[in-house]
């Protein structure tokens, strides 16, 4: 259900308010369900104001109020597609996190703030047309994908859909995998995806039949053997990178390395590229 009565515009500060409404300030959103994967990760999904548009792949700043009532926010990927009536985030738990110490408590019926500018570059327009789409995610970058690859328009434009997820542990991985199935049986996307979205994880640090970072299985070419594709090619493949800087920098090396022109919203082109998080 669409929530937009339940938005509510959030006051930067009382004496502010009282002369001037800031019209960017963020709205308050109901928390509507929540589900922890482990003492790291989790997902919730709050009420989505009907004048909230974005594109797929976008991020937005969230959080709480403070305890002066003034907002403290982060950036977040929205992991739901454009078309849907509610907004589903994928989040890290940060033990002493300033905000997502208290985020990470979060229950149905709670409140979240939700800022108006979602922006970014992981978006189907920041590149130019091509054959077969990579999405390559470490840890939570995974979720820019989780909002694109229920999106019909990535289907629409692309053939193939591939899909990579790199965790330290394979319980991290758990949010992707029933993330593709649950895509893959759904009845509207499920008729786009199927046949054109593949799923590829890997894991660094315990056992699992794809053992290693994504840059070693691109290096190697384990990759594309186990996908049954071949290697990258600038006339055919695009690709989209989320996670950690260091992550970042090495996978885009690759795409370089593989004749890939790095693109933006500005100009697009072969591959583009976004930090999960600061730091
Ligand atoms: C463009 C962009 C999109 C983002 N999207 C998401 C998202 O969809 N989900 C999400 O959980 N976070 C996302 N982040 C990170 C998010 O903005 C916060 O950093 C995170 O919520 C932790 O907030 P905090 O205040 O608790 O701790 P912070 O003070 O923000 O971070 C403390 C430290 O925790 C580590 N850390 C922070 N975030 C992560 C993370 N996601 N994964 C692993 N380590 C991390 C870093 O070492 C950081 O220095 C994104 C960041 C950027 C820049
Ligand atoms: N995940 C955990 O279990 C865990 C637990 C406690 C604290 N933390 C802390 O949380 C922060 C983020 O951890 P995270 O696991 O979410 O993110 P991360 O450190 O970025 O690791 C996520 C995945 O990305 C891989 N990776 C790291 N650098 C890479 C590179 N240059 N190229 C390609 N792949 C790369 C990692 O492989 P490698 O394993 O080979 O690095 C891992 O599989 C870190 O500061 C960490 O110390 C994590």
């Amino acid at each position: 259900m669409c929530g937009a009565e339940m938005t509510t515009d959030i006051a930067m500060s009382a004496p502010q308010a009282a002369t001037k409404p800031n019209p960017n300030a963020p709205t308050s959103e109901r928390v509507l369900s929540v589900h922890h994967y482990t003492d790291r990760l989790f997902k919730f999904r709050i009420t989505r104001p009907q004048s909230f548009r974005f594109r797929s792949g976008e991020f937005v700043m969230i959080g709480l109020p403070k305890e002066d009532g003034k907002p403290l926010l982060r950036a977040y990927s929205v992991a739901s597609p454009s078309w849907d009536e509610e907004l589903e985030f994928f989040s890290i738990k940060v033990p002493d996190g300033p905000l997502t110490s208290r985020l990470q408590k979060i229950q149905p019926g709670d409140h979240v703030l939700l800022g108006k500018k979602p922006t970014g570059t992981l978006v189907l327009d920041a590149l130019t047309p091509g054959k077969r789409l990579y999405m390559f995610s470490t840890g939570t970058g995974f979720a820019p994908f989780a909002s694109l690859i229920r999106d019909p328009e990535t289907y629409d434009r692309y053939d193939e859909v591939i899909v990579t997820h790199t965790c330290r542990e394979v319980a991290e991985l758990k949010y992707s995998q029933e993330l593709v199935e649950t895509t893959l049986e759904d009845p509207l996307c499920g008729e786009f995806a199927k046949g054109k979205l593949a799923h590829f994880t890997s894991c660094t640090r315990e056992d699992h039949p794809n053992q290693g970072r994504i840059t070693t299985l691109i290096e190697s070419g384990k990759l594309f053997e186990t996908l049954g594709v071949p290697p990258l090619n600038p006339e055919t493949d695009r690709a989209m990178i989320c996670g950690s800087q260091d992550m970042i920098q090495d996978t885009k090396q690759l795409m370089i390395d593989a004749g890939l022109t790095e693109g933006s919203n500005a100009a697009p082109a072969e591959f583009v590229i976004e930090k999960a998080f600061a730091g």
